[in-house]
């Protein structure tokens, strides 16, 4: 027994370096695809911004049927009518994910009046964009449940009916904010933050359940109304008269919304448990996590994360 140990513990730095080396292969070969024929797919926020491209791509890519929840019917309506004249049969429902009742009641109309729920993806979020002195308490509370309470309860909601089957799939869109804060949106970036480490949890929770698995994506910054205003790169040394905004004006552009629906639908396919957008975006937590504070702080002014909510807008 005590040998055996031993072996299993010799073989693990070589089990490892295995693995780094078959996912870098398999990252450059073109794999295996999951078939969406079957797939039923619920996307939160699914009305407009990245969700609604979102809904379009598992159509395009050939889901089944495609169900959008979100607050604002007129989105809602206009997203699942294109959807259907493209051929993909798509339902809408009003559903505010913060409200638990609320929930719980339209997964079960749902299953009624759709059916099972096999790829559940988390996209629904707010930003309100100020500080924590800023932010009256309602809304430092509203992000929460919106943000990361709201994937408790759509994920309890879908998931049993995945374990029976042994087949599902849960998505989460988080952000690379969970990861490298900024100022400015403290109530957005610890939701995130609280939001992935649930995926992570979730993630580790179901390498034992067959047929289920996660996809959490961490988008940079991404061209929709949610960080409307938002200026990256505007660091301005003044005594020299340089901005790195004029210097770098395209060095990070945001992300097309459409390409980060792309990439996620790729992801859940190839059964991808976690997606950086850029593929750069991996430096970033590698540098936090040895850099001396002070060079973190040069490399946010550098970049702009530091001011970059000053100009913020948001969602008109
Ligand atoms: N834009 C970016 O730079 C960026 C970067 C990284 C990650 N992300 C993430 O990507 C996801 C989508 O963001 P986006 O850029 O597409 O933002 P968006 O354009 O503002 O869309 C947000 C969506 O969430 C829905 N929503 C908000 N509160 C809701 C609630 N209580 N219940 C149900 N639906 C709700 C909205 O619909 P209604 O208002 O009609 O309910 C809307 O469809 C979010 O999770 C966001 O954190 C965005």
């Amino acid at each position: 027994m005590e040998l055996k140990s031993a072996c299993r513990m010799l073989l693990f730095p070589v089990q490892m370096f295995y693995y780094i080396v078959r996912a870098s292969l398999f990252s450059l070969l073109p794999s295996r695809r999951k078939d969406l024929s079957k797939e039923v797919v619920l996307i939160t926020g699914g009305g407009r911004g990245i969700g609604r491209h979102l809904a379009k791509e598992f159509a395009k890519q050939g889901a089944r049927k495609v169900i959008l929840w979100g607050r604002t019917e007129k989105c809602l309506k206009e997203t699942a009518e294109e959807i259907s004249l493209s051929g993909t049969e798509c339902h809408y429902f009003i559903c505010d994910v913060a409200n638990r009742e609320e929930v719980y009641k339209q997964a079960k109309v749902v299953r009624e009046k759709v059916g099972d729920v096999t790829i559940l993806v988390n996209n629904a979020a707010v930003v309100h964009g100020k500080s924590l002195m800023d932010s009256d308490d309602d809304s430092l509370l509203k992000s929460q449940h919106i943000n990361t309470m709201g994937q408790f309860w759509t994920t309890k909601a879908f998931l049993p009916r995945m374990l029976e089957l042994q087949h599902g799939h849960v998505v989460c869109i988080n952000s690379i904010l969970s990861q490298s804060p900024i100022p400015g949106a403290i109530d957005y970036c610890t939701s995130k933050a609280s939001s992935l480490a649930f995926m992570e949890s979730l993630t580790l929770g179901l390498l034992d359940c067959p047929g289920v698995g996660c996809t959490t994506v961490l988008p940079f910054h991404t061209n929709t109304e949610m960080f409307q205003g938002m200026r990256l790169f505007v660091y301005n040394c003044c005594h020299l008269g340089i901005s790195t905004y004029n210097m770098f004006p395209h060095l990070f552009p945001p992300l097309k919304p459409e390409v980060v629906a792309q990439r996620t639908v790729d992801a859940v396919r190839a059964d991808k448990a976690f997606l950086y957008l850029p593929w750069t975006m991996h430096a970033l937590v590698i540098l936090k996590s040895f850099m001396p504070q002070v060079a973190l702080e040069e490399i946010h002014k550098f970049s702009g994360t530091y001011t970059c909510m000053n100009t913020f807008k948001g969602r008109t």
